[in-house]
């Protein structure tokens, strides 16, 4: 069944509801299953990162630095910045998510690595007021989220003074463009509203991990524009430090137009017109 339209939710808590049990479909698959091939379980289990190398070089040294990855799914990318030196902890709502994370954390050997199930919301308080030298996220985790401004005072309340977030993401442009037939030529028109602040409800098969995965799953995403998300830290105690755009996306929807570019990472096909499709952001905590 192709993705349409579902209802929307009766409020953020529903959304949140039917979100949660879409991941939890999903963690096993991801970890274990027809969606390990995209997630390169195996060659990341050998040693491969799960990090682009941008990543690695615009975070900078993190050994010994205490690394907190919200929305840390199956942990790949949590446990490879331990593999970088980090002390890493990651937080998810889906609780088969983070079964698998632990799973992978004794498989690698990572004994000091801490998991800790909880929605964003309740991070403070799952977290117990810890704070961090550098708050990990993105890949597809901001969407998830219903209020981008509780994101960020939450961020702030994570990340010790002078430490810093750490994002990566797909464009704002990326997630409202799609390909369309425009005579004999398939360009990207708009399909989503990037004004709207309802969420995108959708339902349907497949994940981005294996387009044939059976099972129907409903699912509510919110678009964020750069400017929600930076005034959102900005105001909320942060300072940007850069943010930088590419053209190679960490997942590929529309395999017509990109091919892979590297381990993870895809990029537009020759002759395509390219745009930003994806973006990193480091922010200081005043
Ligand atoms: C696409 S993954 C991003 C992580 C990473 N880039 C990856 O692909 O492994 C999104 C994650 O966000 C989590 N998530 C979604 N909404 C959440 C919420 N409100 N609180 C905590 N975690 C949430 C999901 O369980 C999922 O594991």
């Amino acid at each position: 069944m192709e993705w349409k339209d579902a209802p929307p939710p009766e409020d953020n808590e529903q959304a949140i509801i039917e979100n949660l049990e879409s991941w939890d479909d999903l963690a096993n698959v991801h970890a274990q299953g027809s969606g390990a091939k995209f997630y390169r379980i195996d060659q990341w289990l050998d040693g491969e990162s799960k990090l682009a190398p941008w990543e690695i070089e615009e975070v900078g040294p993190v050994s010994g630095l205490n690394l907190l990855h919200l929305q840390c799914h199956i942990g790949t990318d949590t446990l490879s910045w331990f593999r970088e030196g980090a002390k890493v902890t990651g937080l998810d709502f889906s609780s088969n998510a983070v079964i698998e994370a632990e799973r992978f954390a004794k498989l690698l050997g990572a004994e000091d690595a801490r998991f800790f199930v909880g929605k964003i919301t309740d991070a403070l308080e799952t977290l117990g007021g810890e704070e961090f030298d550098i708050v990990y996220t993105g890949r597809g985790a901001i969407c998830w989220l219903p209020n981008i401004d509780e994101w960020a005072s939450i961020c702030s309340k994570l990340v010790k003074e002078g430490g810093f977030l750490y994002l990566e993401e797909s464009t704002p442009m990326f997630n409202s463009l799609e390909p369309m037939e425009f005579g004999s030529h398939s360009l990207f028109g708009v399909k989503y509203d990037l004004f709207n602040t309802d969420p995108v409800s959708e339902m349907g098969q497949g994940s981005y991990a294996d387009p044939d995965l059976p099972g129907i799953r409903t699912t509510h995403t919110w678009e964020y524009t750069y400017g929600s998300i930076i005034n959102a830290l900005v105001g909320n105690g942060f300072r940007i430090d850069f943010l930088n755009e590419r053209d190679e996306t960490f997942f590929n929807p529309h395999p017509e137009k990109f091919v892979e570019s590297r381990p993870n990472y895809w990029t537009f096909k020759d002759g395509e017109m390219k745009f930003p499709v994806s973006f990193t952001l480091k922010a200081t905590r005043l």
